[in-house]
């Protein structure tokens, strides 16, 4: 692992304990679990394979858990990991909760059908890479999941210091268009950025990436 990621990996283990009773992040918030519902929904009764990349605290990997999917939780934070294996045992759900980087994971190819990520996309230092890996862990027809909230100028350094938030290429006021063209460039095929209804007393605006892995025929890499 790298200096730069070294240190962010350190910022979330310092911020383990705190994450649920933040309200920005809105793990308690009835109405993004509602949200997080209706999206998780949209991948059908399964049960299917899901990982949940940068799982932090489970709040993703406990909905699909109860929806009776597989789940794979990764996170690099061993503070955020022992939270989620807490609620995962409270609520009696089994999900595999893994410490890894999304650099590297630690899985072979073409293993899941679904891979997930919420509140993820804007701390990852080399997007294209990453998502490339993502792809790599998708079977064939596998589904992306991913949402983008623009960061404007003035709200970043609210997780790392700003020198590193500068670093980060999706922690930018982006069009959706212009994230989903990161998708694209990794192999994804019919990639949409849908808006995401407010949620109350919010003006946060919030699109949801999705994508699929190409099928056979040459296309990508499996
Ligand atoms: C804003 S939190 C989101 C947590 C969770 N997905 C949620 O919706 O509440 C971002 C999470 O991504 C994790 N993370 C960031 N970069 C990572 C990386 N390169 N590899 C693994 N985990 C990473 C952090 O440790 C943190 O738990």
């Amino acid at each position: 692992m790298n200096n730069l990621r070294q240190v962010m990996q350190e910022r979330w283990n310092t911020k383990g304990y705190h994450y649920d009773h933040t309200g920005g992040h809105g793990t308690k918030s009835p109405a993004e679990k509602e949200r997080w519902t209706k999206i998780l929904a949209q991948l059908g009764s399964g049960p299917l394979a899901v990982l949940d990349v940068g799982t932090g605290t489970g709040f993703v990997a406990l909905l699909l858990a109860e929806m009776d999917h597989f789940v794979t939780g990764i996170d690099w934070s061993t503070t955020m990991l022992e939270q989620a294996r807490a609620k995962a045992c409270e609520a009696g759900l089994e999900i595999a909760i893994i410490e890894a980087e999304t650099e590297t994971l630690p899985f072979t190819a073409a293993c899941f059908d679904v891979v997930v990520a919420r509140h993820v996309l804007w701390t990852l230092t080399e997007p294209h890479r990453i998502l490339a890996e993502w792809y790599r862990v998708l079977k064939p027809y596998g589904r992306v999941l991913a949402d983008f909230s623009p960061h404007r100028s003035g709200t970043v350094g609210h997780h790392y210091p700003l020198e590193i938030e500068e670093k980060l290429p999706l922690n930018r006021d982006l069009e959706p268009l212009a994230v989903a063209a990161f998708f694209e460039d990794a192999g994804f095929a019919n990639v949409q950025a849908e808006t995401l209804p407010l949620l109350p007393d919010s003006k946060a605006v919030t699109y949801l990436i999705s994508g699929f892995k190409r099928g056979g025929c040459g296309h990508g890499s499996a």
